[in-house]
Order: structure tokens, then sequence, then C-alpha cells
């Protein structure tokens, strides 16, 4: 069998190949498909962006308009479906509610769940990318004891969620329009990332032709650690912390540099951006304009100021440890009026499309192998059973 080598966490071994995403993380590039994410962002919608991850190519406007229609039509959860979320606490987290619910999707679409089917993948496609932001709403509206909203399909993807999250029954509920572009353009920023986390887990278990739902819910949780996506809502504490306790930010960043357990600059550093991340770039001029016009938000404050200590101070530097996606995003979803625990939430509807695309690139795949990683045993040598009452 060969010799096997070590690479805890990946750091040096490609799992696969892949047409969907490039990133260069000495220049802090970033293309999906070809396309630089500025020019995306900047032009781009998300439901655009996904189709390109998707299906490789950006869509003429017949090709988008047939695809949101596909996806406009299957917003709704079956009522089987909604009721799962009277199960669980009231102050379940939302994310494991995410997953959850997506993991169940695979028993209610039993007829769509061969990976080999193309009209099975494309009819499961849709129905993830549709129901997720429902699902997402729905976990919210449980957290606060609202009842649920049916979506409104005459509305956009970001338009209809903010109205299931924020909305009311009696109420008629209009999305501001800056923030439904803000989102979007949010959810552009998140929608691939390679080979991260997530969507490595996401492959590994489609790895072994489990169907696409049961894949992403697996990938749901992946992303739901601190060290992924949860790291949006760990810069939110973070920086609450600071505000709140005796701590200074230079007393904070002390601890930091002493690598006192627990305790790092959450949203700085990342596996292969090593100058700088564009995505974070992008996201610090949305923060900077969107609290121009409010008045002094306190924890903006503490996160610019992290942000200065940390780019002039050796331990950063020498480690190349930048502000990555997460470090400004938690405050422009606390602005929108989300709380902490949904931030990851976005993250995921971000995240979709990227998820999708690379399972289905790898069942498209014919060199494509289950993923089994090999490991260097460091165990007992081979010694006899002792029987109990010789112990
Ligand atoms: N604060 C303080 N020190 C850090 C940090 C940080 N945020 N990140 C890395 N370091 C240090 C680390 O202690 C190590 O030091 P040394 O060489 O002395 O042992 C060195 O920098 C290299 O770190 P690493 O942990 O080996 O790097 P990694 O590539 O395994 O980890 C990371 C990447 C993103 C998990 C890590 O930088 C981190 O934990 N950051 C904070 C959490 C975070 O913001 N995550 C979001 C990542 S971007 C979006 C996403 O993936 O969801």
């Amino acid at each position: 069998t060969g010799k096997v080598t070590l690479d805890t966490g990946f750091v040096n071994t490609a799992s696969c190949r892949s047409e969907i995403t490039y990133i260069d993380g000495d220049a802090g590039i970033l293309r999906y498909r070809g396309y630089p994410i500025e020019q995306l962002a900047e032009g781009s919608t998300f439901l655009e962006v996904s189709y390109l991850l998707i299906y490789g190519e950006l869509p003429t406007a017949t090709q988008l308009e047939e695809f949101t229609g596909r996806v406009q039509r299957h917003t709704m959860l079956h009522e089987d479906l909604k009721r799962f979320f009277d199960g669980f606490p009231r102050n379940a987290h939302p994310m494991p509610q995410l997953s959850s619910a997506v993991s169940a999707l695979s028993t209610f679409y039993q007829d769509s769940l061969d990976p080999f089917d193309n009209e099975q993948v494309e009819i499961s496609t849709v129905r993830l990318l549709a129901k997720l932001p429902t699902i997402a709403a729905y976990s919210y509206k449980k957290n606060i004891g609202q009842p649920f909203l049916y979506p409104d399909n005459s509305q956009s993807l970001v338009e209809n969620f903010l109205r299931m999250t924020f909305g009311l029954p009696a109420e008629p509920y209009e999305a501001d329009p800056l923030m439904v572009k803000a989102l979007d353009q949010l959810f552009i920023l998140h929608a691939d990332h390679e080979q991260n986390c997530s969507t490595s887990t996401v492959r590994l278990v489609g790895s072994a032709q489990a169907n696409l739902f049961a894949s992403v819910s697996a990938g749901i949780h992946a992303l739901s650690g601190p060290l992924h996506g949860g790291a949006n809502s760990a810069v939110l504490e973070m920086l609450t912390t600071i505000r709140d306790s005796d701590e200074t930010v230079e007393s904070f960043m002390e601890k930091v540099k002493k690598k006192t357990p627990g305790v790092r600059l959450m949203g700085f550093g990342h596996r292969v951006y090593k100058n700088y991340d564009p995505r974070a770039a992008i996201i610090k001029k949305t923060a900077d304009e969107m609290f121009e016009k409010a008045a002094g938000n306190e924890l903006l404050d503490i996160a610019k100021e992290l942000e200065t200590i940390a780019l002039a101070d050796d331990y950063f530097v020498s480690r190349k440890l930048y502000p990555n996606v997460d470090f400004y995003t938690g405050l422009i979803y606390q602005a929108m009026g989300f709380p902490t625990e949904m931030f990851t939430v976005l993250f995921a509807i971000g995240r979709l499309p990227g998820w999708i695309a690379q399972w289905r690139e790898m069942i498209a795949d014919p060199s494509t192998k289950i993923g089994r990683p090999r490991q260097v045993y460091t165990g007992a040598a081979e010694r006899d059973y002792v029987a109990m009452d010789a112990r």
C-alpha cells in the first residue's frame, strides 16, 4: 500500500481537481469560474452567481428568468416539515435547526435522492436553494416565538427572506432596498471558497454517494464551528465582551499574543490568504458606508482599534494574520437587525450554491473515489487480552 504522508489539517494536500473557484492567497485573488469577486460583487446578483457556480457560465436573460422562476416555485415547506420546529426547544440555536431541517428534506423528497440521475439532482438543487431561506427564517421565528410567514413568491429571494424573518402576518413588510442590496452582495461574497472545511465535508460525505440533502446538512454542521463560519458571531461576542468588561483593547491583545487558551483574535487569519482577504476589503467598505450615516458605533470603534493594533504588531505581521471575511460582517448583520445567533445562518445561505456546485462537480467526475484518508498509527503494540478477574 506504499508510504503514507502525514498532513494534519490538509495543509498541503489537494483532495480534488476543481474548475469552480480560484484563490491566490498571496496575491489576495478570488474568482468564481474565472470572474473576479470584485466584479461579481459590484455587478451581479446572488441568484445569477448561484447559476454561474452551479452551471459554469453566466446565464442569458432567459436562462436567469427560468432559473429564478423555478427557485421561486419551491420556497414553501411541507406542513409536516414546518412542524419539526415545534419539537425544538424554544432557545434552540438556529444552526442545528437549519441542519436538521435540511437533513429531513431527504425524508420528504425520496423521489429525488439518486446522485446519478440528472433530473433528480436538478430538482434537489432547486429545492435546496428555494427552501433554505424559508428554513432559516423559521428558525428565527421559532426563537422569538412569532408565527411563521408563508413565502411570497412574487418577491426576490432576499426580499422574501427578509419579510419571512422580520415581517408579521397582519402588517405589510417592505424590505429596505439598501438592505436588500447589501445582503445580496454579502451572499455573493460567501457563495464559494473552494475546499474549505464545510465544502470538504460536503464532498467527503457525498463521495460515499450520500444524497445532496444529507451532504449539505453535514456541511452546515461543519460551518457552525467557531474557527469556520461560527467566527462571524464569535467576533461580535468578542467585541461586546471588550465593551462590557474592564478589558481594554490592549489588555485583550496581550492575552491573544500570550496564546491564552481559548483566546484568539476572532475574524483574523486564514489558511489560504496570507496578504489580505479580498472579501474583507469589500465588506469593510460596505461597513464604512453603512456606519457613516449612523451615529458612532462603539463596537465598530473597538473593531477598528483591534485591527489597527494588529496590523502594526509583529505577532500578527510575522504570522501574516489579516482581517478575514468574518471580521466586519457581524457588525453589518447586527445593524440590519439580526441577532448574533443568526449570523452563521446567513453565511450558510450564502455558501449553499458553492456546496451544491462542488457536490455536483464531484458526482459528475468519473475519477472521484470515496474520500478515505489514511493515518499514522501511534497506539499500543500488540498485547494480549486480560480477563476481567485478572485486571
Ligand atoms: N489570533 C491569534 N493568533 C492566531 C490567529 C488569530 N485569529 N490565527 C492564527 N494565529 C496564530 C496561531 O496561533 C499560530 O501561531 P504559531 O505559529 O505561533 O503557533 C499561527 O498564527 C498560525 O495559525 P494556525 O492556527 O496554524 O493557522 P490555520 O491555517 O490552521 O488556521 C484559522 C486558520 C482561520 C482557523 C485561524 O487563523 C483562526 O483560528 N482564526 C480565528 C477564527 C476565524 O476568524 N475564522 C474564520 C476564517 S475565514 C471564514 C471561514 O472559514 O469561515
